[in-house]
C-alpha cells in the first residue's frame, strides 16, 4: 500500500478537510528560521541542535524528549532587556515553563519572574531569584501562598479580587515589608494571533472590570490600607499576539484610570505591566512581529496615551513567556506504527502524544515537524501524527508532509515546543513525563529528569 502523495498535492484531495496544506514544502529537509532554535542545524543529514545529536540525545535520554537550545533562551532573554530597558523591566512568565535552571538562566540574563501559583514562587525562590524580583499573580491565591509571598518579600503581588486585598491587607500587618500591590484590570480587550476583539463587558476570572467601576473601587481599597503600598496597574490581554492593535485599546482604558486615580486621590501610577502574550512563529504562517518593534510601539502606545492625558509616563513591564522559550525547544519522538488508512490519511504514531504536548487537541495548535535522525530525498507524504493516548483527539500535528520512506524507529522533531508544553504535561494513561535536557556547544545537561513508573506507582497507596 503506498504511503506516497498525490504528485499534484495531498492524496485523496477530495475527501480531505478543506484546511490541508495545499503544497508541500519545496524542501522536507528544511529548518525554517525562526521556527527551529536558532542553533538547530543538520550535519550530514541529521538534525542537531546547538552542536548536540539528536540521535546521541535520544540514545542518551530515551524519547519523547524535550531538547532546549540554552543560548537560544538566553539571547531571547537579552533582545527582551534590549528592547524594553533601560527604564522598562522584563518579567519571565514561569507558566510557560519552569524550572530551576530556566529561571536561573532569565534572572541572570536581566529578566524578573513572574509566577502565579506557591510551586512556580517555591521553585523561583530555591533557584535563587531574589524575592524583590519575583511577580506573583493568580485570580485565587491561597491564604498560604499569599502568607509565604509577603514573609518572603516579593516584589510585587497582582491584585486579583477584593477578598484578595481584604487578605492581602491582613497578612501584611506587621510584615517587614509592605507588599507592593499592582491592580490587575480587565479591560474588556481580548487579543489573539490575527484578532483582537474590544468589548463593553467583560466576562472572564481574572481582574478587575474597569467597565463596572470594580478597579476603581479596589484601587481605593489598596490605598485605603495603610499596610500596602500601590504601585500601580496590570493589564493582560492575551496570548499569541501579533500585532499593537489590541494593546493600543487596552492602554488607553488603562491610562484613562489611571486619570481617574490622579484626580481622585492626587497620586500618580508608578507603574504599568501590560502582561505578556507575544506571538512567536509555529508556523510559517506566523509573521511573528521582532521584539525590538514590539517595544517600540509599545512605548510609543504608552507615551502617546500618557502625553495626551497629561501624566508621566509610568514605568513599563511586560511579561513574555512563549515569546522567552518557546522556540527555543524541540521535542524529539520515535516513530512507532505507521498506519495507512486506505482512501482517507496516513497516521504516524510517535511515543508521547498529548500528555507532553495537549496544545494542539486544546487549542487545536499548529505545528511543524521533520524527520530528524536523517534526512531524505523520498517525495512528501501528507500524514497526521498522533500520539500514543487512547483518545483519538490525540493529534500531535494535525497536517505534516513527510517523507514517504519515513520508517518505525526513525526519529521525529517537533519545533517550538518550548512553552506550555512540559508546564502543561500531564500522566494520562500512566505515561511518565519526558524529561527536560538543555543542550549547548555540544554538551547536553538534564534539566528535568524523566518521570519513572516507580514515580507514579509510589503515589498510589494501594
Ligand atoms: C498575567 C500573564 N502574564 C504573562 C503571561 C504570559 O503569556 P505568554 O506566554 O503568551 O507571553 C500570561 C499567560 O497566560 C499571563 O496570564
Amino acid at each position: 500500500m503506498s504511503r506516497v502523495a498525490h504528485p499534484a498535492g495531498p492524496r485523496h484531495g477530495d475527501v480531505l478537510p478543506a484546511d490541508h496544506p495545499p503544497v508541500p514544502p519545496d524542501d522536507l529537509n528544511a529548518l525554517p528560521a525562526g521556527i527551529w532554535p536558532r542553533r538547530a542545524r543538520r550535519v550530514d543529514g541529521v538534525l542537531t541542535i546547538a552542536g548536540a545529536d539528536v540521535r546521541e540525545l535520544a540514545a542518551e535520554f530515551g524519547t519523547p524528549l524535550y531538547v532546549c537550545d540554552e543560548e537560544d533562551v538566553r539571547s531571547r532573554c537579552r533582545e527582551y532587556v534590549d528592547a524594553f530597558g533601560p527604564d522598562g523591566r522584563v518579567f519571565y512568565a514561569a507558566k510557560a515553563f519552569c524550572c530551576r535552571a530556566m529561571l536561573r538562566w532569565v534572572h541572570s540574563e536581566g529578566l524578573g519572574v513572574d509566577v502565579c501559583t506557591g510551586g512556580e514562587l517555591e521553585v523561583a525562590l530555591s533557584a535563587g531569584v531574589p524575592a524583590e524580583q519575583i511577580t506573583l499573580h493568580g485570580n485565587n491565591k491561597t491564604l498560604e501562598e499569599l502568607s509565604r509571598a509577603v514573609a518572603a518579600g516579593v516584589g510585587h503581588v497582582v491584585a486579583d479580587s477584593f477578598e484578595e486585598i481584604a487578605r492581602l491587607a491582613y497578612l501584611a500587618e506587621g510584615a517587614a515589608v509592605r507588599p507592593n500591590v499592582l491592580v490587575r484590570v480587565t479591560t474588556g480587550v481580548e487579543a489573539t494571533t490575527h484578532e483582537f476583539m474590544a468589548t463593553a463587558h467583560d466576562d472572564q476570572k481574572f481582574g478587575f472590570s474597569l467597565a463596572s467601576g470594580a478597579a476603581d473601587e479596589a484601587v481605593r481599597r489598596v490605598l485605603a490600607s495603610p499596610d500596602l503600598s500601590f504601585a500601580g496597574l496590570h493589564s493582560h490581554i492575551g496570548s499569541q499576539i501579533f500585532d499593537t492593535a489590541g494593546f493600543e485599546v487596552a492602554a488607553h482604558r488603562v491610562v484613562e484610570l489611571a486619570v481617574r486615580i490622579r484626580d481622585e486621590h492626587g497620586i500618580e501610577i508608578a507603574e504599568l505591566d501590560l502582561g505578556g502574550g507575544f506571538g512567536i512563529a509555529y508556523t510559517e504562517e506566523d509573521d511573528a512581529p521582532e521584539v525590538k518593534e514590539l517595544a517600540q510601539s509599545l512605548r510609543a502606545i504608552v507615551d502617546g496615551q500618557c502625553r495626551a492625558a497629561g501624566l508621566t509616563r509610568p514605568r513599563l513591564t511586560v511579561e513574555p513567556g512563549r515569546g522567552i522559550v518557546g522556540p527555543s525547544t524541540v521535542t524529539l519522538y520515535e516513530v512507532g506504527t505507521i498506519k495507512d488508512v486506505d482512501g482517507l490519511r496516513t497516521y504516524v504514531s510517535v511515543d508521547g502524544g498529548m500528555s507532553d504536548n495537549i496544545r494542539t487537541a486544546l487549542y487545536d495548535a499548529s505545528y511543524l515537524c521533520a524527520l530528524a535522525s536523517r534526512e531524505s530525498a523520498a517525495p512528501p507524504m501528507l500524514c497526521r501524527v498522533v500520539g500514543r493516548h487512547c483518545e483519538s483527539g490525540d493529534i500531535v500535528v494535525r497536517h505534516a508532509y513527510l517523507p514517504s520512506d519515513l520508517a518505525t524507529g526513525d526519529l521525529l522533531a517537533v519545533p517550538a515546543t518550548g512553552a506550555y508544553c512540559r508546564s502543561l504535561a500531564s500522566n494520562y494513561n500512566h505515561v511518565p513525563r519526558p524529561a527536560v535536557v538543555a543542550v549547548n556547544q555540544g554538551a547536553a545537561r538534564p534539566i528535568l529528569r524523566r518521570e519513572t513508573l516507580t514515580d507514579l506507582l509510589s503515589l498510589d497507596l494501594g
